[in-house]
């Protein structure tokens, strides 16, 4: 048996401390410490069978085979994308997000589809009746797709060592424990010990791992900081559970580019990609429509066209409302007031509505414009016109500020048969000629109104 070793840990930080301490040096926190038996030994937490033998040997880095052969490549061409090209082999892969976002429908879905690799799904949350369920419910079966019910580390090491598996996934880590530690699941000695072997496994193995990990109420994976640190690739699952749109991000990944976005739509039938999100966050109507206005703006490295809508109406009682949805309401009121400073319109008195259709929420300052267009738009009750598209920022002193990326904002718009892109004059080496779609180049918000809405108040 192990050599058995006690030490407390905070339960907000995952700090270690030899002794009990009141408050948290990591994290300044209050009895956040609680003991936990944790164990040390040379023995190994798993056995493997063959594979325990050394494998590893030093290698010259001209002979390192190149890593693209080695990548399981899916049917699902958004998850290859946020994990860089395909799944890396003995990768081990964090998949967060929010309880009934749609994580296991996702990984069991890929399960399905992917029937050349040998796939094993362990549940520690859902009986396996209620995977099956879901199963029937994506409508999809696989004869390499193989399910357990369990929760305990070692039994899942000893199944594993009978069906060999190319592919692991946990459904969730916080289920998970390891009879080695007294703690109970969901612990952050346990969750990070669990971690620690499957990472561990992954390697020497080379199975690929994928663990679903459950996030606290404010957006971080539950447990310690430190299980972002262990394992190769971080992915996020979000979204508005109201609307049928999800978006899969990277946000650490040792195989590839962060800046990568997976757009999927919720559907009776499971989760369909969306190839063209433009196509579906725009409405469609050709009615020209007061108080709406077409932003582009980047997810990750994909430049996307939205639609921002507002309500500007006269303001029923003493303080005026500012609602947005998936805008900061802050960066709206700091454009109204550079609207009421410069442009002399008195927003003042008047409620004001945005939106982002498609219940995307949206950070990148490109969009700017359009909320400002938007706003006039419905303020005026004039429409700004459905085949133009705004992408710049609006500064305090109310300039139109250049944004990154333009020149493939631009082909965006152009692809999508849009007549005309209203930038900031100050983006380099945008050139009218390059481009079939008119440029409108402005350098100051008045200008902005005067070309949409013919300069009266
Ligand atoms: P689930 O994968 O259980 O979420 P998580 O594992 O992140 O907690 O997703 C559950 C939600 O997805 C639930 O509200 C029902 C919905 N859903 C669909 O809309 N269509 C489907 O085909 C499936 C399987 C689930
Ligand atoms: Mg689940």
């Amino acid at each position: 048996m192990a050599k058995i070793k006690k030490s407390y840990f905070c339960q907000n930080c995952g700090s270690q401390s030899a002794q009990w301490v009141g408050k948290c040096p990591s994290c300044s926190e209050w009895n956040t410490f609680v003991e936990e038996v944790i164990a040390k030994s040379d023995k190994k937490l798993f056995s493997t069978g063959p594979t325990t033998k050394i494998i590893s040997k030093p290698v010259a880095i001209a002979e390192v085979s190149d890593e693209k052969h080695n990548r399981i490549i899916f049917a699902d061409p958004e998850l290859n994308r946020v994990l860089g090209g395909g799944l890396v082999h003995g990768s081990l892969v964090l998949f967060g997000g929010e309880p009934g976002i749609g994580k296991s429908t996702l990984m069991l879905q890929m399960a399905l589809q992917h029937s050349k690799a040998r796939v094993l799904y362990v549940s520690g949350e859902e009986s396996m009746k209620q995977v099956k369920m879901r199963a029937d419910r994506i409508g999809k079966t696989s004869p390499n797709c193989f399910l357990l019910n369990e929760t305990k580390l070692q039994h899942i090491f000893s199944h594993i060592e009978e069906l060999q598996p190319h592919i692991l996934i946990v459904d969730s880590i916080q289920t998970l424990h390891s009879e080695y530690l007294d703690s109970s699941p969901g612990s952050i000695s346990q969750i990070r010990e669990c971690t620690g072997d499957l990472m561990k496994f992954a390697k020497e193995t080379q199975t690929s791992v994928f663990i679903i990990g459950h996030i606290t109420k404010d957006g971080s994976i539950a447990g310690p900081k430190v299980l972002e640190h262990m394992v190769d690739t971080v992915l996020q699952f979000e979204g508005d559970r109201n609307h049928i749109y999800r978006l899969l991000r990277t946000t650490k990944n040792r195989f590839g580019s962060t800046n990568e976005l997976g757009i999927y739509e919720m559907q009776t039938s499971g989760l369909v990609p969306v190839e063209n999100p433009t196509d579906v966050l725009l409405n469609n109507s050709d009615e020209q429509l007061s108080g709406v206005a077409i932003a582009s703006t980047m997810e990750g490295m994909r430049p996307m066209l939205v639609e921002v809508q507002a309500l500007v109406s006269t303001a029923a009682y003493g303080n005026p409302q500012r609602t947005t949805t998936g805008f900061d309401t802050k960066r709206l009121n700091m454009l109204l007031a550079v609207l009421e400073k410069r442009c002399g319109f008195k927003l003042g008195a008047k409620d004001v509505f945005l939106n982002i259709t498609g219940g995307i929420k949206v950070s990148d300052p490109a969009i700017d414009l359009a909320v400002v267009c938007a706003v006039l738009s419905s303020n005026v009750d004039m429409p700004s016109g459905k085949e133009i598209v705004l992408a710049a920022e609006v500064g305090l002193t109310g300039e139109i500020r250049p944004v990154p990326h333009i020149d493939q904002r631009i082909m965006e718009a152009q692809k999508l048969g849009f007549e005309k892109m209203v930038i900031s004059k100050y983006n380099k080496g945008i050139k009218q000629k390059d481009f079939d779609i008119e440029l409108v180049q402005v350098g100051k918000i008045e200008e902005v109104f005067k070309h949409l809405f013919g300069g009266s108040n």
